[in-house]
């Protein structure tokens, strides 16, 4: 009926950075970390990690599940706001990686999102192209457009990438259905500069550099509202109540929104998969690093029915129901 996955991955930097190290940076301390955010480590890159570094070694554990080879690969969609550059895309850097000789690539940035946006569209390509076969990969390398001198902001992201392979199968499994937002109007609430530009006449007076601004209250609020919101409208539409959802799989931003969506919806916190403790918010990466470790976990049975939800700048937002 849609887009199934055939197969998980996903990788993470070896270093492992402690709310005590974030200490010795900002005035800051682990308990006020813990308690704001949910949030005690996280992976930061090194050499050898960058962010299409990342992808291909989730994409290669993904294929390695599914049973695929690289030269079956024929679409590569890499969700990111954190390439190591503008351009080539970084899905072209995972192509080269993979050695994907038959797959064309390009990256959607929807931000925190971007990887429940790209799944969209591999699952619309895929009811329209059924024979393909499709990598989805989130990954972000979120250290390296953080202000390190900004307590409100680097206490709270982190590195790494998850990664699908998506196969059209004419039966109940797969994508279900997506219900996904954009409002641009609130672009300043949660954004990022690029680097300067070359032309005086497009010039910024006021870009302090490539890395994320946020108004963190403002942010809280809406993105409570909005993935209730979208959840809901999605299950109504689709006629689903939420007691049949066997999972949940939110954006892992922090532990205090989770929270609040999950007592404002009314789901059951078993059915909640959380890892934001370990790996704090890795944006585009977080949805798949999470259901990777779902899945391999064992937390996910065929013919589950799985709920993702997420919210990023943009803003950007929105809910994806998938048959497992
Ligand atoms: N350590 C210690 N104190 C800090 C701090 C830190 N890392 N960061 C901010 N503070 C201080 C502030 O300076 C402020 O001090 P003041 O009262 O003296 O001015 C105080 O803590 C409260 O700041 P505030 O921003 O109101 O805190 P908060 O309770 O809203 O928590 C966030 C801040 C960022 C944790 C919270 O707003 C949040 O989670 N927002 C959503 C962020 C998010 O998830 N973004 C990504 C979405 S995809």
């Amino acid at each position: 009926m849609g887009a199934v996955i055939l197969g998980t991955g996903s990788c993470l930097p070896q270093k492992i950075v402690s709310n005590n190290d974030l200490e010795k940076l900002v005035d800051t301390s682990d308990e006020w970390i813990v308690s704001r955010t949910g949030i005690s480590t996280r992976r930061i890159s090194g050499k050898g990690e960058a962010t299409y570094q990342l992808a291909a070694g989730a994409a290669e554990k993904a294929m390695e599940m599914a049973g695929v080879d690289a030269d079956s690969i024929d679409l590569i969609i890499v969700a990111t706001m954190s390439s190591h550059m503008l351009m080539p895309s970084c899905a072209c850097f995972v192509q080269k990686e993979l050695g994907a000789r038959n797959a064309f690539a390009y990256d959607v940035n929807a931000a925190c999102s971007g990887f429940l946006f790209a799944l969209d569209s591999g699952d619309k390509y895929l009811r329209v192209d059924k024979g393909k076969k499709i990598l989805v990969i989130g990954t972000e390398t979120l250290s390296s457009r953080t202000n390190w001198e900004d307590r409100n902001t680097c206490i709270l992201f982190g590195d790494g990438a998850g990664a699908v392979v998506l196969e059209y199968q004419d039966n109940p499994r797969g994508v279900v259905a997506s219900n996904l937002f954009s409002d641009g109007t609130l672009w300043n609430l949660l954004y990022m500069h690029s680097a300067p530009s070359c032309n005086p006449d497009l010039q910024q007076p006021d870009n302090p550099g490539a890395h994320i601004l946020m108004e963190g209250r403002e942010v809280f609020k809406y993105a409570v509202k909005a993935m209730e919101g979208a959840i809901q409208d999605l299950l109504i539409r689709e006629n689903i109540d939420l007691d049949a959802v066997d999972l949940m799989i939110p954006h892992q931003a922090n532990i205090r929104i989770l929270k609040k969506l999950v007592s404002r919806l009314g789901i059951k916190k078993e059915k909640v998969f959380i890892n934001v403790q370990k790996y704090g918010n890795t944006s585009a990466a977080s949805i798949p690093l999470a259901l990777d470790e779902a899945n391999r976990e064992g937390r996910l049975q065929r013919g589950d029915l799985l709920l993702v939800c997420s919210f990023g700048g943009g803003f950007t937002w929105g809910a994806s129901l998938l048959r497992w």
